[in-house]
């Protein structure tokens, strides 16, 4: 597919902000719009070094709104849709904005799409947690859909309205359902940045539960290598898997975290769990394999990597913790140990 200009949405967020960098280093002319809302978790910093980079445009806007993408779509030829409010502890206590964005965002992008046969692509960014929790085995991409949170129950929606758009309309959507991302510039509200750097400051590293929950983790540059692969070869009305079968238990994260950075595991506390809290997460990624992709970074390499970049990019997290936070995670962050 002979791809000039790209629109990227939620480009200011974690596997966002690395695509972008990662397609400017594998495109050097691909014309890049980043559209994003600036949520609290989007960081302008993450995209630092774009600033003189005259083909990369950011447009602040929200998806939900179709007449900044009116003014888009006839520049680009394609369209690779992250945004999302994200964090699964934020849709318990507050889903209604996870509804908005997922559903109505999605809906919006899809339905302006109609009108510009020049864009080739939509390449819809889901995810494994819609697929729901599973004891044995892995979920191969035709699976019953078993949402249990209101994100993923959100993103379901999302998931599935982009494939009737492809299966009503033919417009050409391709569904991507990573699983559980991992690397540099994750928000620190989320599991591994969270015990990376509240270990870092001698803080208390809330699990929850037993720890015993497990996901598949995949480093965000291994998937960003899966979304351009399938942006190149995927085929379009199909879904595909991107997992790393590194399946991990919280706790045995948490213990690599501490022993790494050489820290005591008394840091690790036992929290109340999560409501609904999904045990395991588990995919087949077969289907992506078969078109030539396989993830490269092993976790433990992955995981030190990532520690290294929490480690020297102190500035840019801390102002993240001095940002806006909802309550269950600054109780962790300002207690000192006793
Ligand atoms: P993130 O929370 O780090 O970033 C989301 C970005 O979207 C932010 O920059 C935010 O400002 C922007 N945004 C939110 N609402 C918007 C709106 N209405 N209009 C425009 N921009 C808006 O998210 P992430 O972790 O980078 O995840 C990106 C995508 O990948 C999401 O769709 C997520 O569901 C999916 N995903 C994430 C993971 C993971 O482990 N992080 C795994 C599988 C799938
Ligand atoms: P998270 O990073 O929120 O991703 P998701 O829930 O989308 O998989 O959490 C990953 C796992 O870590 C999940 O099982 C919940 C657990 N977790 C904790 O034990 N403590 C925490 O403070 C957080 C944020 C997550």
């Amino acid at each position: 597919m002979n791809i000039n200009s790209i629109l990227i949405t939620g480009g200011y967020g974690f596997i966002g902000s690395n695509f972008i960098r990662f397609l400017r280093k594998k495109l050097p002319n691909l014309k890049i719009y980043n559209l994003d809302k600036l949520t609290y978790a989007a960081n302008i910093e993450n995209l630092k070094d774009f600033e003189n980079d005259k083909n990369y445009i950011f447009v602040r806007g929200d998806i939900k709104d179709r007449s900044i993408l009116e003014i888009l779509y006839p520049k680009v030829d394609a369209i690779v849709h992250f945004a999302a409010e994200t964090h699964v502890d934020r849709s318990i206590i507050a889903p209604g904005e996870f509804i908005l964005t997922e559903v109505y965002g999605t809906f919006t992008l899809l339905e302006t799409l109609k009108k510009y046969k020049n864009i080739k692509l939509f390449l819809h960014i889901s995810t494994d947690e819609i697929y729901g929790s599973i004891e044995k085995g892995s979920f191969p991409e035709n699976s019953p859909l078993n949402p249990s949170s209101p994100y993923s129950a959100s993103k379901t929606g999302a998931d599935r309205l982009a494939y009737s758009y492809y299966k009503t309309y033919e417009l050409p959507v391709i569904i991507a359902r990573p699983s559980n991302n991992y690397g540099p510039f994750q928000h620190v509200e989320k599991f591994i940045p969270l015990f990376i750097t509240n270990a870092l400051d001698n803080n208390p590293l809330p699990l929850y539960g037993k720890g015993e929950n497990m996901r598949d983790w995949l480093y965000v540059i291994d998937n960003c290598e899966a979304l351009l692969l399938l942006m190149e070869k995927g085929k379009i009305g199909e879904a595909y898997n991107i997992g790393a079968s590194n399946e991990l238990k919280n706790i045995d994260i948490a213990k690599m975290i501490v022993s790494f950075l050489e820290k005591d595991e008394s840091l690790i506390e036992f929290v109340e769990d999560r409501k609904g809290h999904d045990l395991r997460y588990s995919i087949d990624w077969t289907k992506i394999k078969n078109l030539g992709w396989e993830p490269k970074k092993n976790f433990e390499d992955g995981l030190r990597e990532t520690i290294e970049w929490y480690k020297t990019n102190r500035q840019w997290w801390e102002k993240v913790k001095r940002g806006e936070f909802s309550n269950f995670y600054k109780k962790y962050y300002k207690r000192e140990i006793q």
